[in-house]
């Protein structure tokens, strides 16, 4: 593995991170699916920040980048280009594409189901085959990664079910949560300074590299999600569950790993599920089986990321203060007894050989909520022993 070529990828990870707030699973996917070359849908509301994030990344990556915003009235001209008017007098119907999609290294979509059925066709063949054909020839493209948004799930799935299958890897993004990535969002500065750049032989040469990921010990493990997650009624099709493969091997470079393990399979959550109401059973399922007390953890700091929300973001209360201090109180006792039970699950995940640093991830977290209770909220200066 090239340390630094790595070390780049996780640079501009790094970066992503620090300007957009709440979204490490998005930032990791996209360039997931950049070292696979798969293609990601990102669903969710308007001012999402969805635009921005794919832009920051194409920025950083030297290579053709198409944009475009579908309308139900785009033609096929606006994302493959305008027929030759010289082509046409020779009785040729060839289009110009320059500039266009056939010849970008990566794409952005906007309101991807909108596709027209006069683009659809193109675009499948696009996306899977990787082959514009223009007037009778079959064109290589040279597209490394498309990515798509919408706010909105396809209704017709009969005509558009083709094009959301072969977005491999898929998220529904919302406003930020915490209050404190909320004030970070209104501080985050339009232009972050730090930007690492990489080439496109940069991006080949990494490809390649993920591509030798030896991933032979983790593939029973998918066999066993297929079992659980059939058992929930969640069926992947094939083509997906072969691709998933190249996503764990690019999951797992980017954990510096050239043998992937449990942990790099947990990725596959965000791939494996079809309707939007599944994400969170599939997640479970991945979590349950991969890293048990990983899940576990998982659900303490969803719950107490609850109680610290309601507790700091509750409306002052003028007419009943006291009433106010003790749900503050509260909030303060449960998410020490949260931090508690982490340390007790870190201690179970230790003694049974597990890693335990996304369960310590954790547990800092729930301190910091804590911490911020005690010191901002009730007023206490000292050290809080938790
Ligand atoms: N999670 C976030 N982190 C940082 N900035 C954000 C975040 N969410 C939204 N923003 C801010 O909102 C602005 C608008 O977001 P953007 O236009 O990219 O949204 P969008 O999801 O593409 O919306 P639309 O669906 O209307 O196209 C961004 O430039 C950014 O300043
Ligand atoms: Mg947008």
């Amino acid at each position: 593995m090239s340390l630094a070529l790595h070390g780049q990828f996780l640079s501009i990870e790094r970066e992503l991170n620090q300007s957009h707030l709440e979204r490490p699973d998005v930032v990791r996917s996209l360039l997931v699916a950049l070292l696979a070359r798969q293609h990601v849908i990102l669903l969710g509301p308007p001012g999402t920040g969805k635009s921005r994030l794919v832009r920051d990344l194409c920025q950083r990556i030297v290579g053709r980048f198409f944009e475009w915003q579908l309308t139900r009235m785009s033609t096929p001209e606006e994302i493959f280009g305008p027929i030759s008017l010289q082509g046409l007098q020779q009785d040729r119907y060839r289009r110009i594409a320059t500039g266009k999609l056939p010849e970008a290294e990566i794409a952005y979509l906007d309101e991807t189901f909108k596709a027209s059925s006069a683009i659809l066709n193109t675009l499948l063949a696009a996306m899977n085959e990787r082959i514009f054909f223009n007037d009778g020839q079959a064109i290589p493209m040279p597209l490394e990664m498309l990515v798509g948004a919408s706010n909105e799930l396809p209704e017709d799935r009969e005509e558009l079910g083709a094009l959301w299958d072969r977005f491999l890897i898929r998220h529904v993004v919302d406003y930020v949560k915490d209050p404190a990535s909320f004030a970070a969002l209104l501080q985050a500065p339009a232009h972050p300074a730090a930007q690492t750049t990489i080439t496109l032989s940069d991006l080949k040469a990494a490809q390649q590299a993920v591509e030798t990921v030896d991933v032979l010990g983790v593939l029973p493990l998918l066999g066993q999600l297929r079992t659980e997650l059939a058992k929930l009624g969640v069926i992947a099709s094939d083509r997906r569950w072969r691709q998933s493969v190249g996503i764990v091997q690019a999951n797992a470079w980017m954990n510096g790993h050239t043998v992937a393990d449990a942990g790099d399979v947990t990725i596959l959550q965000h791939v494996l599920w079809d309707e939007p109401d599944q994400r969170l059973a599939v997640a479970k399922a991945v979590l349950t089986l991969i890293s048990p007390f990983d899940q576990e953890a998982q659900d303490i700091l969803d719950d107490a990321k609850d109680v610290y929300i309601k507790a700091v973001g509750a409306p002052p209360d003028a007419e009943n203060d006291a009433h106010q201090y003790e749900a503050i109180l509260q909030a303060s006792q449960l998410l020490n007894t949260a931090g508690k039970r982490l340390g007790a699950i870190a201690k179970k995940a230790r003694e049974a050989g597990k890693s335990t640093a996304q369960i310590r991830e954790n547990m800092a977290q729930v301190q910091a909520w804590h911490h911020d209770i005690m010191v901002n909220h009730l007023g206490m200066k000292e050290e809080i022993e938790v």
